[in-house]
């Protein structure tokens, strides 16, 4: 029997239950920093030490944080449907609550990468990224996260599945940033559609749209119940 396909998109919002702090919601700073000092290259090049502090901080972090009721709910509709991730978030919540089929479109906090060869990319053991971690090649590693200004390797196969969906949801993103924010114009038009976030708000130009404003936690799990039944 051929599966339906669900096509989930999923931000900051989703992981926030689980501890890890939304970007939006916290005054403009996130973890007491400005974004421009920690999270494009151009902070990379002016401070590297403080960049690989910074993400050092958010994955130790991460060792702390588990999987909430939704990351687990939406591994549960793989009993049921043919279901394919799209995150935003560098953590890794949707695989360690069981989703098989995940795409990082901004990188993966627990992996580096060269700075000199971008296809380059390794776990990083524990929560450390110094300086003077090379690659094999012998250039120092960066944190594998696509930064402010830099390119989504990641959008166009993202595009492709977006417009392959039967069912679509969208789940605590502000929607602000792109290219990620337009995915769900590749998303046909007769295609039903749910965005859940406590935020959530009509997307200009887009039908079908149910908005749930509920946070994740309560908002998937009760979606997930109703697809499934
Ligand atoms: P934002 O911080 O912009 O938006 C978070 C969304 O989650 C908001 O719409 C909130 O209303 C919603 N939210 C908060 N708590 C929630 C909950 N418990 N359940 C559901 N929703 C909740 O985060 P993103 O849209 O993910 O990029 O941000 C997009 C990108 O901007 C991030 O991937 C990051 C950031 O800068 C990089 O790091 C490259």
């Amino acid at each position: 029997m051929l599966m339906k396909k669900i096509v989930i998109l999923t931000g900051a919002g989703v992981s926030a239950e689980s501890g890890i702090k939304t970007f939006r919601d916290s005054g403009g700073l996130w973890e007491e920093h400005r974004v421009e000092d920690v999270a494009t290259f151009d902070a990379w090049e002016r401070d590297p030490e403080l960049v690989l502090k910074f993400y050092n901080e958010r994955r130790k972090q991460l060792y702390e944080c588990k999987p909430n009721a939704a990351h687990i709910a939406l591994a549960e509709l793989e009993k049921k449907f043919d279901v394919q991730i799209i995150t935003q978030n560098v953590d890794d919540l949707h695989e360690r609550g069981g989703s098989t089929k995940v795409l990082h479109l901004h990188g993966e906090l627990k992996k580096s990468r060269s700075t000199m060869d971008e296809t380059l990319v390794y776990p990083i053991e524990g929560w450390e990224l110094k300086m003077g971690d090379c690659c094999e090649k012998g250039s120092q590693l960066r944190p594998h996260i696509v930064w402010f200004g830099e390119a989504v390797p990641n959008i166009l196969k993202a595009a492709e599945l977006s417009s392959k969906a039967d069912i679509y949801m969208v789940i605590g993103t502000s929607l602000n940033v792109y290219p990620a924010a337009g995915l769900l114009g590749y998303v046909p038009p007769y295609v039903p559609k749910y965005l859940i976030d406590p935020n959530g708000n009509e997307v200009m130009g887009v039908n079908n749209l149910t908005i749930i404003k509920e946070k994740a936690g309560k908002g998937v799990t009760e979606l997930v119940k109703k697809l499934m039944a």
